[in-house]
C-alpha cells in the first residue's frame, strides 16, 4: 500500500469535470455565491479569483497547488509550535474537556463522552485555523458542531452522488428531477450544511482581513489569504472548503480515538492505574509533562490506536493507468486502502486482536514507535493533521487520566455500522470520577 500511495497517479481525490459540475450545480441551487459576495469586498482576492477549482485541500488532484497547500499547512504548524501557541491551545482545550467532565462525567447513568472530546478537538482546530479559542458553551461554537453533524449525516450519500455523476449522462446530472430525488436521501443534510458552514467561514475571513499583516501570518487562514493575492486557485469556495475540511478531518477522528481509549482504560483498571502513576511521577520530575518520561503511557496510547483505528483511507482516484507489482490500476478507478487490515495483520503484530499495553516497550523499558501503526495513512495523501493529532491525543489523554478515574457502565467494544468510520456503538455509557476536588484540575 505504501508503494501505491507514494505514487502521484494514485494520490488524487475526485477531480473529474462531471464531479466538479455536480458541486457547482449544488452551489447554484443553494444560491451559495451570494454569501461570499455579500460579505467580502469586490476587490478581495478570493472574490477576484472566483470559485476556485476544487472542494479544498482534501479534494482534487495531487498537483503543485495541492503540494503547496500542504507545505503552507506544515509551515504554519512550525511557526505556531515555535511560538508555543499550539501547546497553549491544546492545553486550554484539554482543561475545557476536564471542566465539562467534572460537570457531567460522574452522572450515575454515565455519559457518552464523544461530544465533549469533539469540542476539545474542534477548539484546537479553530485555534490553529483562526486563532480563536472558544468557550465550549458559546452558541457560535455549538453551531459549528451542528454543521459538522450535518456534513457527516450526508457525506456518504454525497460521495455516492459524486461517484454516480461520473456514470450518468450530464443532462441527467443537471436535471432538477434527478437532483430532487437525491434530496430525498441524507444528501440534503450535507447540502444544507454547506452554505451555513461556508457562511460562518466567510464571516471570519471578513473579520480577519481587517487586521491581516502580510509579513506576519498569525494562523492558517492568514497564510491562505496572503497566498490568494498571487495564487488564482484560491477561489472563495476552495479557501472556505479547505478550512472546513480540517474541521471535518479533526473532529470525529479524534473524538472516537479518545473514546476507544477511554473504553480500553475503563476495562483495564490495572493499566489505567499504571498510566496514572507514571504521569504523576513524570509530573513530579517536571511540571511540563515530558513524553520521554511516559514510555508506558505512550505504548498504551499507540496500542489503543492500533487495536481500534477510527478510519481507513479516504477514496483515492487514479489519474493514469498505473502498474504496481504486476497489477494494473486503471485510470479513473477509485481505491480505498484498508489501514485496519495492516494493523490487524498477524504478520505485522503478534496476537493482533489482543490489547497488549506494553507492546511498544523495548527491553530497556523505552517506548519504540512502530510505523506499521499507520492510522494516519501512508504516502503522498496521508493525514495532514497527523502531528497535531498526535500531540492533542497525548495531552488530552494524559490530562484525562490525571484528573479522572474512568469506569464503564454500559456498552462494549462492538463497532457501529458506519460507512467509513470505525466507531463504538451508540449505547456506551462511561463514568468519569474526578480524582480531585471540583475546580482543582491537576494540570493547573
Ligand atoms: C486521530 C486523529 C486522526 C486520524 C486517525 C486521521 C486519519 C486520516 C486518514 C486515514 C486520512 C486519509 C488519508 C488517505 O486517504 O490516504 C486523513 C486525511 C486528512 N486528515 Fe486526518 N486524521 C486525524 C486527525 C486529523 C486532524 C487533527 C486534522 C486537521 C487538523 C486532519 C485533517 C485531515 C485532512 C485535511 C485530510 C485530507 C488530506 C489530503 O487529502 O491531502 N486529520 N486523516
Amino acid at each position: 500500500m505504501k508503494e501505491a500511495f507514494s505514487k502521484r497517479e494514485i494520490s488524487n481525490r475526485q477531480f473529474s469535470e462531471t464531479a466538479l459540475k455536480t458541486i457547482q450545480n449544488m452551489l447554484d441551487r443553494k444560491d451559495y455565491h451570494k454569501i461570499p459576495h455579500s460579505l467580502l469586498d469586490v476587490n478581495d482576492p478570493l472574490i477576484k479569483n472566483g470559485l476556485g477549482d476544487r472542494a479544498g485541500t482534501a479534494d482534487g488532484r495531487y498537483d503543485q497547488f495541492h503540494k503547496k497547500s500542504r507545505v503552507q499547512w506544515h509551515d504554519t504548524m512550525k511557526r505556531l509550535v515555535g511560538k508555543n501557541k499550539i501547546a497553549e491551545i491544546i492545553e486550554s482545550s484539554a482543561e475545557n474537556i476536564c471542566l465539562q467532565l467534572n460537570r457531567l462525567g460522574a452522572s450515575p447513568t454515565g455519559i457518552d463522552p464523544r461530544r465533549i472530546f469533539m469540542n476539545g478537538s474542534m477548539n484546537v482546530t479553530s485555534g490553529f485555523a483562526f486563532g480563536l479559542n472558544y468557550d465550549f458553551q458559546d452558541p457560535e461554537f455549538t453551531k459549528i458542531a451542528e454543521y459538522i453533524d450535518g456534513y457527516f449525516a450526508g457525506l456518504m450519500h454525497y460521495n455516492l452522488k459524486q461517484v454516480c455523476s461520473n456514470i450518468v449522462p450530464s443532462w441527467v446530472n443537471e436535471s432538477d428531477y434527478y437532483n430532487q430525488i437525491w434530496r430525498k436521501t441524507p444528501v440534503r443534510h450535507f447540502e444544507d450544511a454547506v452554505p451555513q458552514f461556508h457562511g460562518y467561514v466567510f464571516e471570519i475571513i471578513k473579520e480577519q482581513r481587517k487586521t491581516l499583516d502580510p509579513s506576519n501570518p498569525r494562523n492558517y487562514l492568514d497564510t491562505l489569504l496572503i497566498d490568494a493575492e498571487t495564487e488564482p486557485k484560491w477561489g472563495y469556495f476552495t479557501a472556505a472548503a479547505t478550512i472546513i475540511g480540517i474541521f471535518l478531518g479533526a473532529s470525529d477522528t479524534l473524538a472516537n480515538t479518545m473514546t476507544w481509549l477511554s473504553m480500553i482504560l475503563a476495562d483495564h483498571p490495572d493499566v489505567q492505574q499504571k498510566v496514572f502513576e507514571e504521569i504523576k511521577a513524570a509530573r513530579s520530575m517536571d511540571t511540563d509533562l515530558k513524553k520521554e518520561n511516559c514510555p508506558f503511557t505512550r505504548s498504551v496510547l499507540l496500542e489503543s490506536r492500533r487495536l481500534n483505528p477510527v478510519t481507513d483511507t479516504l477514496i483515492h482516484m487514479v489519474s493514469e493507468d498505473t502498474k504496481i507489482k504486476g497489477f494494473t490500476f486503471p485510470k479513473n478507478s477509485q481505491i480505498l486502502g484498508s489501514l485496519t487490515a495492516i494493523m490487524h495483520d498477524p504478520k505485522n503484530f503478534r496476537e493482533p486482536s489482543k490489547f497488549i499495553p506494553d507492546r511498544f516497550i523495548d527491553e530497556n523499558g523505552e517506548f519504540v514507535n512502530d510505523p506499521k501503526v499507520c492510522g494516519f495513512s501512508v504516502g503522498l495523501r496521508n493525514c495532514i493533521g497527523k502531528s497535531l493529532a498526535i500531540e492533542e491525543y497525548f495531552v488530552f489523554a494524559t490530562t484525562l487520566v490525571e484528573n479522572f478515574e474512568i469506569k464503564r457502565l454500559a456498552g462494549n467494544m462492538d463497532i457501529e455500522a458506519h460507512p467509513f468510520l470505525r466507531i463504538p456503538k451508540d449505547d456506551i455509557r462511561l463514568q468519569f470520577i474526578s480524582r480531585t476536588k471540583p475546580n482543582e484540575l491537576l494540570t493547573k
